[in-house]
């Protein structure tokens, strides 16, 4: 029994009006589904690059809040008489401090304290509430320390005096309403009253965070994260879980527990490029293990973290460790997933409980390794493989096949991936939108008998446009994706990267999502994955067309699948031709078909653009954003115009 739809395209092959429109017929067979969509199949993928959490989605504004960078004094400017000192620290795995003490010249001139940078600036909006505290002791038992907002023009806007009242380390908060509107603000801090202060864990949090979790995450960035529906989320990297030295390598068990202690990290997206180089950029792991987990459950997404396989960055030419070595990093692995679901009675649960998450995360699957390559990896996967199938054999394992979407190092390691028997193969590409457009059949000969495809991440790369977030690039991505829905039987996870990126301090672009101190750009690419994570089916369908391939042949693209959840039908159109295609969508009803009957109204969805250079700005935040309208299927007919350049989901409900 099925029901067939027929799509009749009546495209204008080319710039003569006389030219007869070519016509293309579409055909959806919604009784036969060929794949299964993974409920969680679109997701997001966050790594700390372009200041994406400290700086960006973790609220912080204090850069260096703990003095720990290698050089301590980076992100402040001290005057008068400031040091650093380590002796009797408040915080054992974060032992630098500052300390502030008045000096006979010091009370004639400047006065002793210093100012905080912020991460390009400290963002402060008038009428907003922040949330300062900081840790102090004074040697006397009292002083008081005057706190300050300073706006770009160096003027001293809001005051507060905070009186520290021991010679032991105690926590000071106040809270401060702002009287200015600034994106580029300081901080800037003076003892104000006593021989001395030292003062550590230097902090400014709005306090209108996600979730109005105090100390948190930036609602708007947060905010839209969730609006992207992501049914994943992949963490902390990329790259940053690789490392270039072992002790710069990403470890989870120093992201959890007081986010005091937590030690800092240099961030490695400091180095990476000589042309783009960050000296202040670090990792305070304010946004750790734990955040990372509370997040996948706000935005009802699987948690997909990735760890070190034992291998720092090849790219950078890190060190292996050697197979006697390596239990440390297994060990990280299945404590990992014991911090995340054994009960709060044992020792990994009993520190998520403290936490405040007694109940398990539920966590589902582990990737391990990068962008690893070579001999190397498959022997240390191999490892972990074995330790975690015995422990655990429930959670799903995820391998890389390398850094690139096919060569030597891809063709080495998918069958090494298979021989290990992994879950999913995480593949990676970056690469030119016409690339995109040419592999929408990159899945379909793919062989469905071995392990799954995570498209870990991707983008499309315009370069002639500086690799900007253009059209071109977004509809180029739109239509590669038609393939990945096609192909759901065999690609169960899919994932744009980089995610987020400071306008003012970013090392990699394009990005999903840029944003400045205040406000928050949506990329066209943005939209494209919004729109197929909130359109997503259970079951693809069948989806033949006469005269077109459906794989990019007369610039047409189209997947199409039925979601049984919400009993609708979706199809998903790219036009890459730049002329509008007159679409003829007939809704055929056979004899003794019956099982699905389109329902009179439906929804038209589009992304469109005539200018393929076009992208989203903080000028200009929505000139590329999708457009709804209503969609009459009268009888299960319809007629419509397909644009030139333009993604299109059409979405019929069923009765
Ligand atoms: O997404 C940016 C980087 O690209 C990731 O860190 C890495 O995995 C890839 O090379």
């Amino acid at each position: 029994m099925f029901l067939a739809f027929s799509l009749i395209w009546m495209c204008l092959g080319g710039p003569l009006a006389a030219q007869a429109p070519r016509t293309f017929t579409l055909s959806v067979d919604t009784q036969q589904p060929i794949a299964t969509i993974q409920p969680n199949m679109y997701g997001i993928f966050f790594e700390d690059i372009n200041f994406g959490a400290d700086g960006g989605l973790y609220a912080e504004l204090i850069k260096n809040r703990s003095f720990e960078f290698e050089n301590p004094l980076v992100g402040w400017i001290p005057f008068g008489r400031v040091t650093i000192e380590t002796q009797n620290p408040c915080f054992e795995k974060n032992p630098h401090y500052v300390r502030l003490q008045t000096t006979p010249e010091s009370v004639r001139t400047t006065g002793t304290g210093l100012s905080n940078e912020g991460f390009r600036g400290i963002g402060l909006q008038e009428g907003k509430v922040y949330t300062l505290s900081f840790y102090a002791r004074s040697n006397a038992g009292k002083a008081v320390v005057q706190v300050q907002a300073v706006d770009a023009q160096n003027n001293s806007r809001v005051t507060v005096e905070v009186p520290v009242t021991s010679a032991e380390w105690e926590r000071y908060t106040a809270n401060v309403t702002s009287d200015v509107t600034d994106a580029h603000a300081q901080l800037r801090l003076r003892l104000l009253q006593g021989e001395d202060v030292c003062l550590d864990h230097i902090s400014l949090f709005p306090q209108d965070t996600w979730k109005q979790r105090p100390q948190g995450m930036r609602a708007d960035l947060a905010q839209t994260l969730s609006d992207l529906h992501p049914g994943v989320f992949r963490f902390p990297g990329g790259c940053i879980v690789e490392g270039t030295t072992e002790a710069t390598r990403y470890q989870w068990k120093n992201t959890v527990g007081p986010v005091e202690n937590r030690p800092f990290n240099l961030n490695r997206w400091y180095y990476t490029f000589d042309y783009k180089f960050f000296p202040d950029y670090y990792q305070s792991y304010g946004l750790g293990f734990f955040e990372y987990f509370q997040l996948c459950e706000d935005f009802g997404a699987d948690a997909l973290p990735v760890l070190n396989c034992g291998m720092m960055c090849q790219y950078q030419d890190g060190p292996a460790v050697p197979l006697d070595r390596l239990q440390p990093y297994v060990d990280d692995a299945l404590d990992l997933i014991a911090f995340a679901n054994d009960p709060a009675d044992t020792h990994w649960g009993s520190v998520r409980a403290q936490m405040g998450h007694p109940e398990p995360f539920g966590l589902k699957m582990i990737a391990i390794g990068n962008e690893q390559w070579g001999p190397g990896y498959p022997e240390r996967l191999a490892v972990f493989v074995k330790a975690i199938r015995a422990k655990y054999p429930d959670i799903k394992i995820i391998g890389s096949s390398g850094p690139s979407a096919a060569g030597d190092k891809f063709d080495y390691l998918w069958p090494e991936m298979k021989r290990l028997e992994v879950d999913l193969v995480d593949e990676h590409y970056y690469m030119a939108p016409e690339w995109f457009f040419a592999n929408a059949g990159r899945y379909d000969t793919y062989d469905r008998k071995g392990p799954k495809v995570f498209a870990g991440e991707f983008a499309a790369h315009d370069y002639p446009q500086g690799k900007a977030n253009t059209f071109y690039a977004a509809l180029s991505e739109a239509a590669f994706m038609t393939g990945l829905e096609r192909n759901a039987d065999v690609v169960h996870l899919a994932t744009y990267a980089p995610l987020l990126a400071h306008k003012e301090a970013w090392q990699w672009n394009p990005d999903l999502i840029w944003f400045d101190n205040f406000s928050v750009v949506r990329t066209v690419n943005y939209y494209v994955q919004q729109l197929y994570a909130h359109y997503r089916g259970t079951h693809a369908l069948a989806t033949t067309c006469d005269g077109s391939d459906l794989r990019g042949e007369n610039g047409l693209y189209a997947t199409s699948c039925l979601d049984k959840d919400n009993n609708r039908l979706i199809v998903k159109m790219v036009n890459a031709h730049p002329e509008a295609c007159n679409v003829n969508l007939q809704c055929l009803l056979g004899k003794g078909r019956k099982a699905y009957v389109p329902a009179s109204e439906g929804s038209l969805i589009t992304l469109q653009s005539s200018d393929l250079t076009a992208q989203n700005t903080f000028e200009n935040p929505d000139l590329l954003v999708p457009v709804t309208r209503p969609l009459s299927v009268p009888g299960g007919d319809l007629t419509l115009s397909l644009a030139g350049y333009s993604f299109t989901v059409i979405v019929i409900p069923l009765k």
